[in-house]
């Protein structure tokens, strides 16, 4: 993609090189401008290494020759301002090109994501808020800020969003929000069957792809419920849309699922349930000794089979199938078991799937179709399995 990055002048402005850095890492073509004022906080020098490019600033005090803000604005697909200023923002909301990145701003069509960052104070301030809805009636994505310290000492809101974050709402930008309106319910993450306070049966997932899916379909415009394991990494900032339920077990699991599904039209259930868990769980830790006396297991109910039997049809339902063999075959069985649109194969074992950061997977669906993704980040593998599954999804009258 090629990507305007503006840059204004606040403290924030350091962090833009690393979202600049990030973008390019990921093969977009980046072009910088940026305010007197940002100069003052970051050389441009830092900007020209790391995108390659020469930084505008002026337009037309540039060691080569005038930048055409004309030129830019056609050339984009995406313009970013990381970090947003009050007074850029005001620029922007009222027309008032004094500057290079105002002047590109009025001669460009196309979607823009707007990265506010400054002093709580001023973030709230009536004349900073006017500005704001102007830009997002212009449809303009505003992303944050959010709550947490600020230069000054203080704590509100005012903080520039996280910088992976950004990328990835930059990314979406020109995406369509296919989801949009949609109620998503994912599961994601192990489950945790303990045996007492600190001892469990579960398995090595991460909960990274439930959590991948549910921050994609929240970028495709979604409402989305994440039901999750306890998950033992940090995988960043959800998206605003996300709400987030922790569960531990099974049962737990369970319930919370029951409790959504009625208002979701999509359920994705991506978690790693475990098969059993303890019939008499202790309150207390057990002695040694003792354990054997609780070893016995039952099995768990499984969740998404009786989605399908309810829902099966009337939802549009996907699982997953981690798979050591008969990859293709075991997952085709579970599709049709448990009355699903679709499932998404994968392969696990040595350098794949749980606990790995790539991902292998076919998405194979109730009509037939067989789409294979080849070993991507999940959060990419993530992005490819929901186009795939919104294509499906609009061939029948879910919503
Ligand atoms: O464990 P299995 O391979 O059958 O899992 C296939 C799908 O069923 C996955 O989407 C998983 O989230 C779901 N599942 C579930 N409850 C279980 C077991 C599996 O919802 N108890």
């Amino acid at each position: 993609m090629r990507i305007i990055v503006g840059v204004s002048g606040g403290i924030a402005a350091y962090k833009s090189a690393i979202v600049v850095s990030s973008m390019v890492q990921r093969g977009h073509q980046v072009q910088i401008l940026m305010t007197e004022g940002a100069t003052r906080f970051i050389q441009p020098l830092t900007f020209e290494a790391l995108s390659g490019r020469p930084v505008g600033v002026s337009v037309t005090d540039q060691p080569a020759g005038p930048i055409s803000h004309v030129k830019l604005g056609k050339w984009a697909d995406v313009l970013a301002v990381v970090p947003a200023t009050v007074g850029i923002m005001s620029r922007l909301a009222l027309g008032e090109p004094t500057d290079l990145l105002s002047l590109t701003y009025m001669s460009y069509r196309g979607p823009v994501v707007i990265a506010p960052a400054m002093e709580p104070k001023m973030w709230l301030h009536p004349r900073t808020q006017e500005h704001v809805a102007k830009l997002a009636a212009d449809e303009a994505q505003i992303v944050g800020p959010v709550e947490g310290h600020v230069a000054s000492g203080d704590e509100g809101m005012g903080r520039l969003a996280d910088p992976e974050f950004l990328v990835r709402a930059i990314e979406h930008a020109p995406i369509p929000k296919a989801l949009s309106g949609i109620h998503v319910l994912v599961t994601g993450g192990a489950t945790w069957e303990h045996f007492d306070p600190v001892r469990a049966i579960t398995n090595p997932s991460t909960g990274r792809m439930g959590f991948e899916m549910a921050q994609e379909a929240a970028f495709l415009g979604a409402r989305v419920t994440y039901i999750h394991g306890p998950r033992g990494a940090d995988f960043g900032t959800l998206h605003p849309s996300v709400t987030s339920i922790p569960i531990v077990s099974a049962k737990e699991m369970r319930d919370a699922v029951w409790n959504i599904a009625e208002s979701a039209s999509i359920v994705v259930a991506a978690a790693a349930v475990s098969d059993f868990r303890p019939i008499s769980p202790a309150k207390q830790k057990l002695h040694k000794s003792e354990i054997t006396a609780h070893w016995d297991v039952t099995a768990n109910p499984d969740i998404l089979a009786e989605l399908g039997q309810e829902y099966g049809g009337r939802k549009f339902l996907v699982g997953f199938a981690a798979e050591t063999d008969n990859v293709v075959a075991s997952a085709q069985s579970k599709l049709a078991a448990k009355h699903l649109d679709a499932i998404v194969a994968n392969p696990v074992g040595a350098n794949l799937g749980f606990g790995h950061w790539e991902h292998r997977a076919q998405v194979i669906d109730r009509f037939g179709g067989n789409a294979t993704i080849n070993e991507e980040s999940k959060e990419i593998s993530a992005r490819k399995i929901w186009e795939r599954l919104v294509d499906l999804f609009y061939r029948e009258p879910y919503v």
